[in-house]
């Protein structure tokens, strides 16, 4: 009777990640935040080329590290690189913090995070957003206490869309004890447009307790090969390291992110896409009265409150898949051209 094992209740109860309902091979699937483009032209084919699938992979990464490092002007051990940036979050939270001590973040925030913090043996402290759905960077910073190890932030911040001012990030750096780590999740930071908002490379090596994180799984369309990054203090990223299950990125991975690294205009053309459908249906959720916050990914949130659900079925009748979050809202990924008049005609439609 596997009731008899004795597991640690709090994991037990995390329950499985649901991943959410599809819809059919002709709807449009706008409920995990993915790229609706392809990996960029050739990179599949780069890579496949140049692997060698009997082998391990690299270990210690040494080809995407050093390109990182080139690309951020900082030294190869100062770069880690994970399976998705998921895993350097839990292995970043891991290095960190143990039972007894305080993982800070805002809330409603990136849903992973919770369940990470559990699996740390840590205790979530989470922070309520602003009324626009933005980061409270005073109110975290007062939140800090003794036992606090760690602080997510979040920009853009997932579900909400909106980003941290670099003005508001600087003055909250200046209040968090410098030792306490924090981390900056910027797993959308290419879909970024406003200039106001905080960038994680400006900062680089100016805190010593501060490390970023990066994805290429969201603009450069590689969700599936599971590939992220951090940056930071290589003592920090060392002890990230030793958390890791060893292998864990493949061999392919590397080399579709090397060969997406080499193709950098082909890169800003899709995101200056996205980025203007975002936009697009941003304006015209507005034009239909709804309050949709500041998008800076490649999402939007609609505030359907305690319409959520009976507005989630809306979309997935029009065979559109989107992801809601309780009784708060629903985000919408920004996916293909011909999705936008679809999500156009349901949201007009909606109960308000
Ligand atoms: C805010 C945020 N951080 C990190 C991730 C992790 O992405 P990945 O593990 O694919 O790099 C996601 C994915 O949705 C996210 O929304």
């Amino acid at each position: 009777m596997s009731e008899n094992v004795r597991l640690r209740p709090e994991i037990a109860a995390l329950g499985s990640y649901s991943q959410g309902r599809s819809p059919s091979p002709e709807g449009f699937k706008l409920s995990s935040n993915e790229n609706p483009y392809p990996p960029l032209p050739g990179v599949l084919e780069a890579a496949i080329a140049r692997a060698e699938y009997n082998r391990y992979p690299d270990g210690a990464a040494i080809a995407l590290r050093t390109r990182l490092a080139d690309r951020f002007d900082v030294e190869f051990a100062e770069v880690l690189v994970g399976a998705g940036s998921s895993s350097l979050l839990q292995q970043l939270m891991l290095a960190a913090a143990g039972p007894g001590d305080e993982i800070l973040y805002a809330w409603r925030s990136f849903e992973a995070y919770p369940a990470f913090v559990t699996v740390t043996g840590a205790t979530s402290v989470q922070v309520p957003l602003t009324d626009t759905l933005e980061h409270d960077l005073p109110a975290l910073a007062a939140a800090v206490t003794e036992r606090t190890r760690v602080v997510l932030v979040c920009s853009p911040n997932n579900p909400t869309g909106p980003t941290v001012s670099a003005s508001d990030f600087e003055a909250f750096m200046a209040a968090v004890p410098d030792d306490v780590l924090v981390v900056l999740d910027e797993a959308y930071r290419e879909f970024v447009t406003d200039p106001a908002a905080v960038d994680g490379e400006a900062y680089l090596r100016r805190f010593p307790n501060l490390v970023i994180t990066r994805t290429f799984s969201k603009a450069y369309g590689l969700a599936g090969l599971r590939v992220g990054y951090a940056i930071g203090p290589a003592r920090i990223l060392d002890a990230a390291r030793a958390t890791a299950i060893p292998f864990a990125v493949t061999e392919l991975g590397y080399a579709a992110a090397i060969a997406s690294l080499d193709r950098q205009s082909e890169l800003d053309e899709r995101v200056a896409d996205i980025v203007a459908r975002r936009d697009r249906l941003r304006d015209a959720l507005i034009g239909q009265g709804w309050a949709v916050p500041a998008a800076q990914g490649n999402f939007l949130w609609l505030p359907t409150g305690e319409h959520t659900a009976e507005a989630t079925d809306a979309f997935f009748d029009a065979d559109i898949a989107v992801r809601p979050f309780g009784a708060e809202g629903i985000r919408i990924s920004v996916g293909e051209e011909e999705a936008i008049e679809r999500v156009l005609a349901v949201a007009a439609a909606l109960p308000r």
